[in-house]
């Protein structure tokens, strides 16, 4: 039988005794199960190929799919898996101006992923090839307390407000502005709603991301501050938890109440391998721009 630990007060959670490239229909209900309460979930000492990731992935829906991604990013894995690793054909670190390094340098940035998409993710699943021995962590921001501990003031002008996402975004604040690989998936640009009800709990989450470009029917700079503020509420230290890699970790965030973000590292001296599937949210669909209307007051308000 599985066994859970809390490894932050009523947020992210370990689980032992697990085995993903086996699981049985019980231990699915158990992290299904765990993913409610706690949003993020360790699964430590895995051993999983591409193939059993995927599989075990494929058991919480279907996956989201990066068919539509450059070959430059792909780096020759299965179209639902994607690679985040500092290393080149030959093995050795990519340097600190190669295009590959785009993806992670982006991650750097707190996100949930895919907020770019129509459908947006949902489970996100890393698993840990190859592990820094110092730095390279991921921190997760708890985006239900993030909602509650709002102000009610800032609850009532946020309520209703939508933003436009777009994978350019991020990359153009890193100054990439040539994107050159015209293709939709780079250039889309989806809007979601701020504040979305979690369908499980029907507790209320803020739904902020790096792709989140500006507010909709909103001056794109009060729109903007907007977004800086409710992000650095999200992620005070007090509501975040930072994971420290192992070798075989397997680690199961939400991305419809989590933000995360990776931390620095020498990737000029270490290796950092991961491997990400995810399954999709189609109840968190973008919807349709024309219909958000901003009223006067929260224009005034926002910024
Ligand atoms: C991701 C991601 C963070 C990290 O794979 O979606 O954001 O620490 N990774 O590599
Ligand atoms: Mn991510």
């Amino acid at each position: 039988m599985p066994s859970l630990s809390e490894l932050t007060p009523a947020f992210a959670a370990r689980v032992d005794g697990l085995d993903a490239a086996n699981a049985s229909e019980a231990d699915v209900a158990f992290i299904r199960e765990a993913m409610i309460d706690h949003c993020v979930v360790v699964l430590p000492d895995q051993v999983l190929d591409g193939d059993q990731q995927a599989r075990f992935a494929g058991l919480f829906g279907e996956l989201d799919s990066y068919s539509k991604m450059s070959g430059e990013y792909a780096r020759g894995m299965r179209k639902d898996l994607l690679q985040v690793s500092n290393l080149g054909e030959d093995g050795k670190p990519v340097g600190p101006n190669d295009r590959r390094r785009l993806l992670d340098m982006g991650n750097r940035f707190w996100h949930t992923d895919a907020s770019f998409k129509h459908v947006p993710a949902h489970l996100s699943m890393l698993y840990g090839i190859t592990v820094t021995r110092e730095g390279g962590e991921t921190q997760f921001a708890d985006m239900r307390a993030a909602w509650d501990n709002l102000d009610d003031d800032r609850k009532e002008l946020v309520e209703g407000l939508a933003a436009e996402h777009s994978s350019t975004t991020a990359r153009r604040f890193l100054g990439f502005n040539d994107f050159h690989e015209e293709n939709p998936a780079v250039t889309d640009r989806v809007t979601h709603d701020l504040v979305r009800t979690l369908p499980e709990t029907g507790r209320k989450t803020l739904y902020l991301s790096s792709h989140a470009d500006h507010i909709v029917g909103m001056p794109v700079p009060a729109g903007r501050l907007l977004l800086a503020e409710l992000t650095e509420h999200a992620t005070r230290p007090g509501n975040v938890f930072t994971h420290t890699w192992q070798q075989g970790d397997l680690v199961i965030w939400d991305n419809r109440c989590t933000m995360h973000r990776s931390c620095r590292y020498r990737a000029d001296r270490e290796t950092r391998e991961l491997r990400r599937a995810s399954t999709i949210a189609p109840e968190f669909a973008a919807m349709d721009a024309a219909q958000v209307t901003v009223p006067a007051w929260k224009i005034e308000a926002a910024a």
